[in-house]
């Protein structure tokens, strides 16, 4: 729970890398005038409350379509699906991500293909893509890393080439822009997290595709509800990944709020930028072309957890987005990749710290965190 003093920051302030309940107190009245909606129709799974959801969502993306569904890590599952990739096929991913977004390779039945980031922007490298091609590759998910949109032209220019689908993990970027246009409408799907801390956030586990295919919109809807079209018709093997209507009710809602929200996250994050000047602090680059949507907000240094430990005694509570790469995972111990595989991505594993950054942070709250930063001498 944090604890703004005016005028300052004592050993008593307490900043949290999140608080979510500092929205819902903003919310709480058209939220429960929202939900209370849906347990008067009694749409609890899809239905009306999703369906205008998704019709709002894909107006707000730019795209033909829109599906909800039960989570970011379902949606990245039925994108690769969806296109038809299975066993024997191989996707590329940045060993730099939550590992949901190979997840979605895996539970395909395909492999994923761990490429490294660029050292700046930490998003996907291109280059690093073109050496991981084989024969079986189908397809690149690209990440909007901790918001910033991937650097699209170049992932879409190699894949081009190859023939090579590009899919986008938007979890941390909704409302993201890349040369002006939405993230989720530049490949050919775009996969979102609606997790409660997300940016656009549910109340309960949640996520959604965009895209503009009719064939590949057709498909998800199919497969998210038991592989059917027509009830009690099963045209294949299908999943319950449907949305629940509570969801749907609650980001139409929160839908409306959701570029302020990331403007001030933008502004916070301008703010840490230009006030901290902290040489042994790096950021990520953010190029021209890029809206950031400020998911998070990392600093590297070279000693990480002294970092942490020092901010910790300041009262600023950090997180740390990721402190293993998806290439050194446990899980992904088969694939056979050993330390340097990736040496952007295991850089950043072993620096990065995210600072607190969320709409609703005070005045005070900032300042006391770029204090804090600015006071760290490693
Ligand atoms: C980059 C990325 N991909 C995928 C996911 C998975 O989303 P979910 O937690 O909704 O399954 C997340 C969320 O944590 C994420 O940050």
């Amino acid at each position: 729970m944090a604890t703004g003093i005016s005028g300052g920051f004592g050993p008593c302030m307490s900043i949290p890398f999140l608080d979510i309940q500092r929205q819902y107190a903003s919310l709480k009245d058209e939220i429960e005038s929202a939900t209370s909606e849906v347990f008067r129709e009694g749409a609890y799974s899809g239905g009306p409350f999703v369906d205008a959801f998704e019709a709002a969502f894909a107006s707000y993306c730019g795209t033909g379509f829109a599906e909800g569904l039960s989570s970011g890590t379902d949606a990245l599952h039925l994108a690769v699906r969806a296109l038809g990739i299975g066993p024997g096929d191989e996707v590329i991913v940045p060993a730099n991500t939550f590992v949901a977004t190979a997840w979605g390779v895996s539970h395909a039945g395909a492999t994923p293909v761990f490429a490294d980031c660029d050292p700046d922007t930490w998003t996907i490298d291109p280059a690093s893509i073109e050496k991981r091609l084989t024969k079986r590759t189908k397809a690149v998910i690209g990440v909007h890393l901790y918001g910033q949109p991937f650097d699209f032209d170049g992932v879409a220019e190699v894949a081009e080439r190859r023939g090579l689908f590009v899919i986008e993990d938007c979890a941390q970027a909704v409302g993201a822009l890349y040369k002006g246009k939405r993230a989720g409408g530049l490949g050919i799907a775009g996969c979102f997290s609606f997790y409660p801390g997300k940016n656009l956030g549910a109340y309960g586990e949640a996520g959604g595709i965009t895209t503009n295919d009719p064939a590949i919109d057709e498909r998800v809807r199919s497969l998210r509800n038991h592989g059917s079209v027509k009830k009690y018709y099963h045209d294949e093997i299908g999943f319950n990944m449907r949305m629940d209507g509570i969801h749907g009710a609650v980001l139409s809602l929160k839908l409306k709020y959701i570029d302020s929200w990331n403007e001030k996250r933008r502004v916070i994050a301008k703010r840490y930028r230009d006030g901290i000047r902290n040489p042994l602090l790096k950021f990520q680059k953010t190029p021209d072309w890029a809206t950031h949507a400020y998911h998070l907000f990392v600093a590297v240094t070279e000693k990480r957890d002294r970092f942490k430990a020092f901010l910790e005694e300041k009262g600023v509570f950090p997180g740390i987005h990721y402190p293993v790469p998806c290439h050194l995972q446990k899980a992904y111990a088969h694939l056979g990749y050993g330390k340097g595989a990736f040496p952007n991505a295991e850089a950043l594993s072993v620096g990065c710290l995210s600072l607190p950054i969320f709409p609703e942070l005070t005045d005070d709250e900032i300042e006391a965190v770029i204090e804090a930063a600015n006071g760290y001498a490693g």
